[in-house]
Parts: structure tokens; sequence; C-alpha cells
């Protein structure tokens, strides 16, 4: 074995994990903390909701929100764009049916602009849904925590280290304020995944030894608008956001998260440290998708990912057409194999799962909503942090081409984001006079 091989240990890795309240399934502690009418601004039992990130799922998940059981409102909504804030209140109504009336936005709390987040967390509002691009959340996520509101926030949560460890150290706040916090890892909340990453715990393929992730597909949207037809390249960049990383985080980080905190629930149990891994290499780049419109996003990466107990993770995540797509996970053990979203085979053992299984995009809210009118423990953003972190230090990798141990890249101080925000401001990464953007060189760039 080299020494690349052998499991790691680390003290400074053991003492930061000790202080994460929760990991793995669920990531949703169940402790009664005593129900207060007082976590309601309006004084009554309806949770007000603000809207920050009106685009796709801020629409879906604001719709989600407003069918969890109870009296419950949209009362604010903000976006970077004027007409997505306006035209989000008619979509969320629209798609409710009879349930439209919990749709109560006045003109004066629809807010625009890269400051509207302020606005809409500082309008009165209990619960803030955080659906915008993930390079914004850390800074959306603190202000909301410190003006003490409950909190459901889109994956992923950061985009680079120092965006992590204001996730964490927010979150700590959270937790002191008895703060509720959802994140929009769906998964957990999947009857599925629940039941199969349940019976893996308990024994029944064994020991984990090896797994496997991919998010393998066509890719996203393409810009949504020409630098020519925006005022300024702050406007370009956040409006075709996906292809930025200090928006976006690449798509290692914008999707593959799903698959990587898969696998982190299934090494994660009773010892948290074991939950994510200790280093990872790999490789990755731009073959298809090089148009400079674009940006600056890899379309391919492959990641090795190694846990404590020396187990690896090959990962995948493609954004190529006409090539074999999955987004799926696998996991290898010592008495048999498991595909974690419902099956288990092995000698012996031949089980699928069968029930009918909720939206788990809806049930993620239920269970939020429902901890926040019961007053029980309900904080998924350490895992959130953790599971964004795992695909940071993914695309490290592929972007280096080094081998990056968790540790390293956790304490980073490279920062993604530009100095300030305004629509004048300057993005931190800028095309050359073709118009093109620096690509990472893997064996050149340096990233830590
Ligand atoms: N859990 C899931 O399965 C799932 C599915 C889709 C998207 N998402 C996540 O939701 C987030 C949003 O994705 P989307 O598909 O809705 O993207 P989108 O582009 O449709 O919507 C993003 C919205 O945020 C707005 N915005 C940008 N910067 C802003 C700012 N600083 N302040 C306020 N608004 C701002 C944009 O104008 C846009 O309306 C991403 O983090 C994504 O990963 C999660």
């Amino acid at each position: 074995m080299s020494s690349s091989d052998q499991p790691h240990d680390s003290a400074s890795r053991r003492d930061f994990l000790k202080t994460s309240a929760l990991v793995g399934a669920g990531a949703a502690l169940v402790v009664p903390t005593g129900f207060s009418s007082s976590l309601f601004a309006s004084g009554d039992d309806t949770v007000k909701v603000g809207l920050i990130g009106c685009g796709g799922r801020g629409t879906g998940a604001a719709g989600q929100a407003l069918s969890t059981n109870g009296n419950v409102k949209l009362t604010a909504v903000g976006d970077a764009f004027p007409e997505n804030a306006r035209g989000v209140v008619d979509a969320v109504k629209g798609g409710l049916g009879s349930k439209g009336d919990r749709v109560q936005v006045k003109p004066e709390n629809i807010f625009d602009g890269l400051d509207a987040y302020q606005k809409v967390i500082d309008s009165g509002v209990d619960l803030v849904i955080l659906a915008t691009p993930p390079g914004f959340r850390p800074i959306h996520f603190e202000y909301a925590v410190k003006a003490g509101k409950h909190v459901f926030m889109e994956k992923p949560v950061a985009v680079d280290a120092p965006g992590v460890r204001q996730v964490i150290e927010a979150n700590k706040i959270a937790k002191e304020k008895k703060l509720k916090v959802g994140v929009g890892l769906q998964r957990h909340h999947q009857a599925g995944y629940l039941e199969t990453i349940k019976r893996i715990k308990d024994g029944a393929i064994g020991d984990v030894v090896a797994m496997r992730a991919y998010w393998n597909g066509g890719g996203v949207w393409d810009p949504r608008k020409t630098r020519e037809q925006c005022k300024t390249e702050m406007e370009y960049q956040v409006l075709n956001w996906y292809y930025y990383n200090w928006l976006s985080g690449d798509h290692i980080c914008e999707q593959h998260i799903h698959n990587l905190d898969v696998i982190n629930w299934v090494k994660g149990g009773k010892d948290k440290e074991a939950a994510y891994p200790v280093k990872a290499n790999g490789m990755g780049g731009r073959q298809v998708r090089i148009d400079k419109k674009y940006g600056e996003i890899f379309d391919h990466h492959y990641v090795e990912y190694e846990y404590s107990d020396g187990s690896r993770l090959a990962s995948q995540c493609r954004h190529i057409r006409g090539c074999w797509d999955s987004v799926s996970e696998f996991v290898t053990g010592t008495k048999g194999t498991s595909n974690p979203s419902g099956s288990i085979h092995g000698p012996g053992i031949n089980w699928n799962f069968s029930e009918k299984q909720k939206d788990p995009y809806q049930v993620e809210h239920d269970d939020l909503f429902a901890a926040i009118r019961k007053g029980t423990e309900y904080n998924e953003g350490d895992n959130g942090a953790y599971s964004s972190m795992t695909a940071v230090l993914g695309r490290l990798c592929t972007y280096s081409g080094k081998e990056i141990s968790w540790d390293d890249a956790l304490k980073s101080n490279v920062s993604l984001a530009p100095k300030s925000y305004s629509w004048d401001a300057e993005p931190p990464v800028k095309a050359n006079a073709d118009g093109v953007y620096p690509i990472a060189v893997p064996g050149l760039t340096r990233v830590l």
C-alpha cells in the first residue's frame, strides 16, 4: 500500500467535525423544544414566507412551502431582476389552485436588485426560501439567521471553502437561536433512499467498501442573453450564472452534489468523521461545450474520493449530449450491493423498495414546516455545508490535477467572490478581448 492508500486520520478534521451536530440520514434530529407562537411574526400560527430568487426552483419551492399543512402565506419576494420578481407572484398563485389565496404579496413587498434579499428578510417574514445561484447563499443565509428567520435553502450552499465556513458559522447561530434550517438535498426526504440507507446502516450489505456516483447528462439551459444585450459584465454573468464558478461552482457543485451527498449519507452514521471524504484526486476538462458563451466551467469531471476507512468513491459528472447518461449512486459492501435509491442484492438478499413514494420536494417542506410548528429541532445546515464542500473539493482536484486533502481544501482562503455586489461592480472573472474566459488547466492551475 502506498502512503496515499493509507486510511487517513487527522486531529484537525476530528475536532472540526466534532462541532457539527447533524450528519446523514434525514439530518434532522427530532427533539421537542417547546412550541412558541412568538416564533411567528404575525402573532398567530401563520408562517409568513419570503422568497429570494424567483426562478425555476424558487417558484417550485414557494409552491411547496405554501402546500404544507396549517396557515402559511407568501408575503414577500425578491429577485436580482424585476421581471422575475414580478412574474413569480402569479406563477406561484397559478400553481396552487384552490390554495392560491395563500399568495398575499403586496406590491411594496416585491423587491429587485442585488440587495433584494435584505428587503425580503426585513419585511416581517418568519421563513425565507433562498433559491438564487449558490454563490450568494452564504451571504443570504448569514443575513437571514442574524435576523432570526427560519430558512429553506437550496443546494449547494456555497461554491468555495470560505463560503462553506461562513455557512457553518452562521449555522451555529441558527442552532443557538433554535431556527429551523432545511437544505434542498431532497433525497433525504425520499422514502426509497430513507428505507434503503437505513437497511445499509443496519448491516444489510456488510461494510461499505466501494462506491460510485454519477450525474451524467446533456447539461442545462443555454446562456440567456449575449454580452451585447446586457448593460454590464456583472449583469451578464448573474443572468448566465451557471457558467461562472463564483456563482455556480461548476456543475460538479451545482448538480453532482446530490449524488456525492448520498454517498456521504451512506458512509456516515454514528461516526460523523466517516461521512465526508478525507482526500481526493481527479481529472476533467472542457471538450465539447467550448464556445466562449459557456464561460469558464468544465463539461466533465472524474473524481476519486477517499474516506477515512480507506474506501473510495468513483464519481463522474458530465454535461455532454449523446453519451451514456445516468444520475445515480451504487455502493458495494462485503455482503452485497445496493442502489441506495431502492434496492439491495447479494447472496440470499434480493430486495427492491416497492412502496409508492411521495414527492420528496414536497416532503422536505412538510418536514421543515412541521418542525417549525411543533418547535422540534431541525437543522440540515451542517450536512448541506459539508456535502457542498465535498463537491468543491472535487472541483479543486479536477481544476488543478492534484491530490488534495479535505483539511487543506476546507481551510483554504481562496475565495471566488467579487469584492462588491452591484451591477457595475467588477465580477471576479473577466474575459479577454475576444470574449474568452480563462479555463483551468490541470497541472498548471493553482487552486489553493
Ligand atoms: N434541489 C434540487 O433538485 C434543485 C433543482 C433545481 C435547482 N436547484 C437549485 O436552486 C438554485 C436556483 O436554481 P434555478 O434552477 O431556480 O435557477 P434559475 O436561474 O431558474 O433561478 C435563479 C433566480 O435567482 C435570481 N437571482 C440571481 N442572483 C440573485 C440575487 N443576488 N438576489 C436575488 N435573486 C437573484 C435570478 O434572477 C433567477 O430568477 C440553485 O442553487 C440550484 O442548484 C435545486
